[in-house]
């Protein structure tokens, strides 16, 4: 219970990032009974995080959870300060100074390597990149990805690496009145690509494919999906996952391989083809990448815990662009206690905890990506943050007994700084003029793609 009375009432809580995470701790904290006001930074001028630039374009139903965002940005105990990135235009021992409690809910912003020789070459990119760069993301504006090549790599057999194999192998006609930034659908209308590799260090029964999305790749008018029929057949191992009554999505997966293993040929523009089995060991290329050796890959280990390990044999695959689809990383934040290893923030239910001394850090939380790592769904999130919610509920007494100004106070010394933030209220502008000018194109919005462009609308 907040300590505080009078002016102090309120409890004043920053929330680090404005994704899926970010909003429903918001939620939480807003539908609890304390008398909480809630201010969320983000870097960009604009909310939702990955909702508005990693959820793929063709994929609009997936977005319809910004509408729940939308409806918790109008409650009057929340803010919005957008344009400000916290641990540069704001510490967070600022921020403590400012609030009783602060929720880092700042996802994983970066990308794992593969650790390989010539990993860096260009023509060898990040789906992080790529996501970004079809997204309309402004660090990714200016992205350039070589479409005139015939054959792309994908490293990964997740869900990401399904929307980048999507985006590459439908026609520019599928995806003209998506959201899709307008430099992309540019940039993929001059596809040549013919071929599309999409490669998985284990095999069919573990790829982290969901069926619906698998299915989508073998349904795209004009692409055939390959496997090949051998590397579908299972071992012992692979049978007791198979048989395990929470992993239907499996079974549904095999199906769906077994399916494109059997597929007559077709007059198809371009093929998808599901390689299992091999890792990347190199990338070849003097200015450009050339191609790509794999190394062929036997399971070790029991049910759910099997993992790869190199035969000795290897295949050099000719190509010409690779996307790296291997999972994403969180950053760290100065001042923020933070897992090298393994890309998080240490916490204890959310609690952020100091690896030094192993206690938590008091008013320091966490949730979302950077808490759990960069694995689940939007509604995933859900769940995390109400936990990280109840901690903070449950601290309140001790985190209240000093009152803290709040967002009076920080909106003070962002604008000493000269920083320009972004309010609601802004959204709502940028928001309005995107849909106007994704009218003109038959497209649910056109995306600003810059924040000077951002910024000068707001002017
Ligand atoms: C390419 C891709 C496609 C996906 N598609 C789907 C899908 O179709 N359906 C589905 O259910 N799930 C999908 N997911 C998963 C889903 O997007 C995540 O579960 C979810 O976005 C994670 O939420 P988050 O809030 O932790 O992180 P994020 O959504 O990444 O939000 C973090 C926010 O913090 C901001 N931020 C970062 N650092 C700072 C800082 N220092 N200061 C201020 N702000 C900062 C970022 O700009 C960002 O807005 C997808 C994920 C990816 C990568
Ligand atoms: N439509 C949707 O609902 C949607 C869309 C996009 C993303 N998402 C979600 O967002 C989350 C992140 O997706 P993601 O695709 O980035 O991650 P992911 O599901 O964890 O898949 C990562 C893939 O990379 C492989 N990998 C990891 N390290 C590797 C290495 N060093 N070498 C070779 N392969 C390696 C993994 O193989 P191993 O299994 O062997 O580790 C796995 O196949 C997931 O929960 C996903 O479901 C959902």
């Amino acid at each position: 219970m907040s300590q505080l009375s009078g002016e102090q009432e309120h409890v004043h809580i920053a929330i680090v990032g404005s994704g899926p995470s970010g909003f429903y701790a918001a939620e939480a904290l807003l539908r609890s009974d304390q008398n909480v006001a809630v201010t969320m930074i983000e870097r960009l001028p604009t909310p939702f995080g990955l909702v508005r630039s990693g959820v793929a374009p063709d994929h609009p139903k997936l977005k319809q959870s910004i509408l729940v965002y939308d409806r918790i940005t109008r409650d009057e105990n929340f803010n919005f300060l957008g344009n400000v990135t916290v641990g540069r235009d704001v510490s967070v021992s600022e921020l403590q100074t400012m609030h009783h409690a602060i929720i880092f809910a700042n996802g994983a912003q970066n990308d794992r390597h593969m650790g390989i020789q010539g990993e860096n070459l260009p023509g060898s990119h990040t789906a992080t990149e790529f996501v970004g760069w079809y997204n309309g993301h402004p660090d990714f504006r200016d992205r350039t990805f070589d479409l005139e090549q015939e054959v792309a790599v994908i490293v990964g057999h997740g869900n990401v690496a399904a929307d980048v194999c999507r985006i590459l192998a439908k026609s520019v006609d599928e995806l003209r009145h998506t959201d899709i930034a307008e430099h992309a659908l540019e940039a993929l209308a001059q596809s040549r690509i013919k071929k599309i590799h999409v490669i998985g260090r284990r095999g069919p029964v573990q790829a982290k494919f969901t069926p619906k999305e698998l299915r989508e790749l073998g349904e795209i008018p004009g692409v055939r999906a390959c496997a090949d029929q051998q590397e579908c057949n299972t071992a012992e191992q692979c049978d007791i996952e198979l048989a395990a009554p929470t992993n239907t999505a499996a079974g549904k997966n095999l199906t769906l391989f077994l399916s494109y293993a059997g597929a007559a040929p077709t007059g198809a523009v371009r093929s998808i083809l599901f390689q299992f089995y091999v890792s990347p060991v190199e990338l070849h290329g003097t200015d450009y990448v050339e191609a790509i050796t794999l190394s062929r890959n036997e399971l070790t280990g029991s049910a759910f815990s099997q993992s790869a390990i190199s035969s000795g044999v290897t295949e050099t695959v000719p190509c010409g662009l690779v996307f790296r689809s291997i999972g994403y990383r969180g950053e760290p934040i100065d001042g923020l206690p933070f897992d090298v290893k393994r890309g998080v923030v240490p916490h204890d239910g959310g609690r952020v905890v100091d690896d030094k001394v192993g206690q938590p850090v008091p008013g320091l939380y966490v949730t979302g990506w950077i808490k759990r790592g960069p694995s689940g769904i939007i509604g995933t999130n859900r769940a995390d943050s109400i936990e990280t919610v109840e901690s903070i509920i449950a601290d309140l007494g001790g985190l209240t007994n000093t009152p803290k100004p709040g967002l009076a106070a920080l909106r003070a010394l962002l604008a000493e700084r000269g920083i320009r933030t972004v309010s609601i209220e802004d959204w709502h502008t940028i928001d309005a003029k995107e849909i106007e000018r994704g009218q003109k194109s038959g497209k649910p919005r056109e995306k600003f793609t810059r924040v000077d462009e951002m910024l000068e609308l707001l002017s």
